[in-house]
């Protein structure tokens, strides 16, 4: 399924669209608690075409993050984008005045989102678009939703349909409506209650993309109390990120990684985990970390 190179290799999203599994997640370059502007507009746009020039592919969006500042960057930053970038964005949430994410999942909510973002970005097709599953808060039917992307895809204004924070039984129900190209859940190496569906993405050979990849940096020092990140990081000269990171790529071959940061040296640093190679003995501790369906706190 998977090609090597020093970006973890590449992974089919369909069948004309190939991705390296070391990606970029955009999220961190809005302000505080994702809302209003970077601190720092220049730091912010240097990141992404830092991101790209190391030859990052896929870098993962939302209106929701800022909202819209994150997209309005990313379109400053690097469009015109190279033909072989691929945006994926998230629809069914907005965010109101005091930073609130609530749920916007009506399928006519849902086709003017996907045209805010394709203008936002500045595209005529989005290369893939996860809908943000809000459970029964979003009182729609779950199948209308997806239906409502299935028909935008039929348009050609999305090219692939991934889920967000979905569970297996509408992983499924999506599945029999339309063909779903990935999903973003959370998943890192000390929370991994989302494994009984990364199981299911993998072998339906669909992608799985987790969120909080660093545990949105806590996985270094939550899990340090182990020591198992610390020894095995120094074993290969790594940082904690790094080795965390690089046990994901290595957990199964179906996952891309989208890591979130405000700095270059970060970015760098997280790409740079796509040609760190774990052993057995590594991946085996790194394993025993959590259980299946556990976080570390459960664990110990
Ligand atoms: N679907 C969803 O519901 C959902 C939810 C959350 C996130 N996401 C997506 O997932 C992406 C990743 O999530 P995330 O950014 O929240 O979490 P993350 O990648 O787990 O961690 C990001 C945090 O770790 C820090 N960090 C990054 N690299 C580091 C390094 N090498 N050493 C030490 N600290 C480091 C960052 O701070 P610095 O800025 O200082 O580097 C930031 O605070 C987001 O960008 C977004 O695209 C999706």
């Amino acid at each position: 399924m998977t090609t090597a190179n020093a970006l973890g290799g590449k992974f089919p999203l369909d069948a004309g669209l190939t991705v390296n599994r070391v990606g970029f997640g955009a999220m961190q370059l809005a302000g505080p608690g994702v809302f209003g502007p970077p601190a720092d507009r220049d730091r912010a746009l240097a990141v992404l075409r830092r991101a790209v020039e190391l030859g990052i592919d896929h870098i993962d969006t939302s209106d929701f993050y800022g909202p819209w500042v994150v997209n309005e960057l990313i379109a400053e930053a690097l469009h015109p984008y190279e033909s072989h970038l691929v945006l994926a964005t998230k629809i069914g949430a907005y965010r109101d005045d005091k930073a609130n994410w609530l749920p916007l999942n009506h399928p006519d909510a849902l086709r003017s989102q996907v045209h805010d973002n394709l203008r936002r970005l500045q595209v005529d097709a989005l290369d893939l678009v996860y809908l943000r599953d809000m459970g029964p808060q979003a009182g729609i039917a779950f199948a209308d939703q997806v239906g409502a992307l299935h028909e935008l895809k039929e348009q050609g204004l999305i090219r692939n349909i991934g889920l967000s924070n979905v569970e297996l039984d509408h992983f499924e129900e999506a599945r029999s409506i339309t063909t779903i190209a990935s999903v973003q859940n959370l998943f890192n190496v000390v929370n991994r209650t989302s494994a009984a569906l990364l199981h299911a993405t993998t072998e339906a050979e669909v992608a799985f993309v987790p969120f909080f990849p660093l545990g949105s940096g806590f996985a270094d020092s939550r899990a340090r109390g182990d020591d198992a990140l610390a020894a095995i990081a120094d074993k290969h000269g790594a940082t904690q990120a790094q080795v965390s990171l690089a046990w994901l790529l290595h957990h199964a071959c179906n996952i891309l990684l989208i890591p979130g940061t405000s700095s270059v040296a970060h970015l760098e640093e997280n790409t740079a985990a796509g040609a760190l190679v774990l052993d057995e003995d590594d991946t085996a501790k790194l394993d025993a970390l959590v259980a299946d369906g556990e976080t570390l706190e459960e664990a110990h």
